[in-house]
């Protein structure tokens, strides 16, 4: 059989990872799909500059519209970030019948509805496992592995930067800055690394887990996004004396009203899995009504880990190209015609428990007006440390854990703590989940 040829748009960290995963694979891979994968051609900014990949054989180009016209080309790979400009090329690549593989999260969180039904309209694939998790095969796995089951809720270290950035500073007290610029230069960083800090990155990916979670559209607009930077060492010593870690979690949970989506830091107990994960790993922990929980782990970014992504969505366009576009896996796992409008639900309504910090005069009668407070909310305290400030300062430290409650309870009950007079400064507050 004639090989398949390849355009790949962009040639940076991912780009250049693909190249030589192909290379050095191209036996095995041509095994696997029934016939030879090959890059003919890819677009770069700058062609004068150093890669991590050989381009010999390649013929490059500073105009990825010279690859998505080309007659030659079965498959556009865009690798190259950001999501206005691209979504216009990668809808001319679909409109010229050339199916798509794409490691862009933001693409498919923002546009993927639009893009999924110009594909369908054309009968092409556009492959995306690479926008979640890196390596981690999380996209088949929820899509086919798990597609027996109905999905009860799903939770990951999903951004591999700042997990990067949050193990370092826990393990070797390093700064985040110097963490982050570690990050950039291995090429775990996003292009704007505020993505990775602020929690956007991971909420595109969680828009994507969601929607083929539950069959939903995709609807990057609802999802809750607090990130990393609100993150104090403080809390990171007094959550690991009350055993527990600090990591920022995605979560999408089904709920009797709707669905909860959200990324923010998280205390998880230090005696599940999740919680030990470190560095640039990734990992998702879900549950099915079926299956019960599975956990699914590995490297969340980097050149080959997310090339093996990649390659495995162009081994898988391969294998299909000769199917009736009908009976292919539909791109967000369910039916385009089956996917429902269940509703995602106002953070104010998410359902959670909380680890809370707050400053305190170490006088009689303050701790029981905060008490007092929780119990008007309804909000049971399963935990709590008064502690002798870490420093000189005048206030103690009160640390509490409390059972599962509304956002909406809390958020009161949060502005009636801070008005105290006996309390000094913002309550700091972390949600807390124990993934049973
Ligand atoms: P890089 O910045 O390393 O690479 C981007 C590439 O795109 C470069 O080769 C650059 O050219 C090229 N490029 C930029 N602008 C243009 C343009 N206008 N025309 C043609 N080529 C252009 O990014 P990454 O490889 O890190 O990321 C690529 C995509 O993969 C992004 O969507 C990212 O979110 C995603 N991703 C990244 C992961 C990672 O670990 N890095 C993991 C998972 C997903 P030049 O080299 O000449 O500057
Ligand atoms: N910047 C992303 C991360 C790349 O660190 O997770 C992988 O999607």
């Amino acid at each position: 059989m004639k090989p398949v040829k390849v355009g790949v748009l962009g040639l940076g960290t991912v780009g250049g990872g693909t190249v030589n995963v192909l290379k050095r694979n191209a036996t095995e891979i041509a095994r696997r799909a029934g016939r030879e994968i090959t890059i003919t051609r890819a677009s770069v900014k700058d062609l004068n500059k150093q890669r991590i990949c050989e381009t010999q054989g390649i013929i490059l180009t500073t105009d990825p519209m010279d690859i998505i016209n080309d007659p030659e080309i079965d498959i556009v790979v865009e690798l190259i970030g950001g999501d206005g400009l691209i979504k216009d090329l990668l809808l001319k690549a679909i409109d010229n019948g050339k199916h798509v593989v794409t490691a862009n999260k933001s693409l498919i969180a923002l546009h993927g509805n639009e893009i999924f039904a110009k594909a369908c309209e054309k009968g092409v694939i556009v492959a995306f496992e690479a926008a979640v998790a890196g390596g981690i095969p999380i996209i088949k796995a929820i899509r086919e592995g798990l597609s027996g089951n109905q999905i009860e809720w799903l939770a990951g270290i999903i951004n591999g930067t700042g997990n990067f950035i949050l193990t370092e500073m826990r393990d070797k007290g390093r700064e985040f800055s110097d963490v982050l610029a570690e990050a950039q230069a291995l090429g775990y960083a996003e292009a704007d690394p505020t993505f990775d800090v602020e929690g956007i990155d991971a909420a595109h990916k969680l828009t994507i887990l969601a929607s083929i979670a539950f069959g939903i559209p995709l609807q990057y607009d609802k999802v809750y996004i607090e990130g990393i930077a609100g993150i104090t060492r403080l809390d990171v010593e007094y959550a690991n004396k009350l055993g527990y870690r600090i990591k920022h979690l995605g979560i999408a949970r089904k709920m009797p009203n709707g669905i909860e989506l959200r990324v923010h830091p998280t205390l998880i107990p230090k005696r599940r899995l999740i919680a030990n994960v470190n560095g640039v790993m990734n990992a998702i922990v879900i549950k099915g009504d079926a299956v019960g929980p599975s956990l699914y782990y590995g490297a969340g970014a980097g050149a080959e880990p997310t090339a093996s992504a990649v390659v495995a969505d162009l081994i898988d366009v391969a294998r299909a190209l000769t199917s009736d576009p009908e009976n292919r896996v539909p791109h967000l796992a369910f039916q385009a015609d089956s996917l429902v409008d269940i509703p995602v639900l106002p953070a104010d309504q998410f359902k959670t428990a909380y680890y809370l910090r707050l400053n305190a005069e170490d006088k009689p009668g303050t701790l029981a007006g905060v008490t007092r407070i929780l119990a008007d909310h309804h909000i049971s305290i399963e935990g709590i440390i008064q502690r002798e400030p870490l420093d000189d300062a005048p206030a103690i430290p009160i640390i509490m854990l409390t059972e599962v409650t509304t956002e909406h309870e809390m958020n009161a009950a949060i502005e009636k703590i801070e008005a105290l007079k006996t309390v000094n400064g913002k309550v700091n507050r972390i949600r807390l989940e124990t993934l049973r």
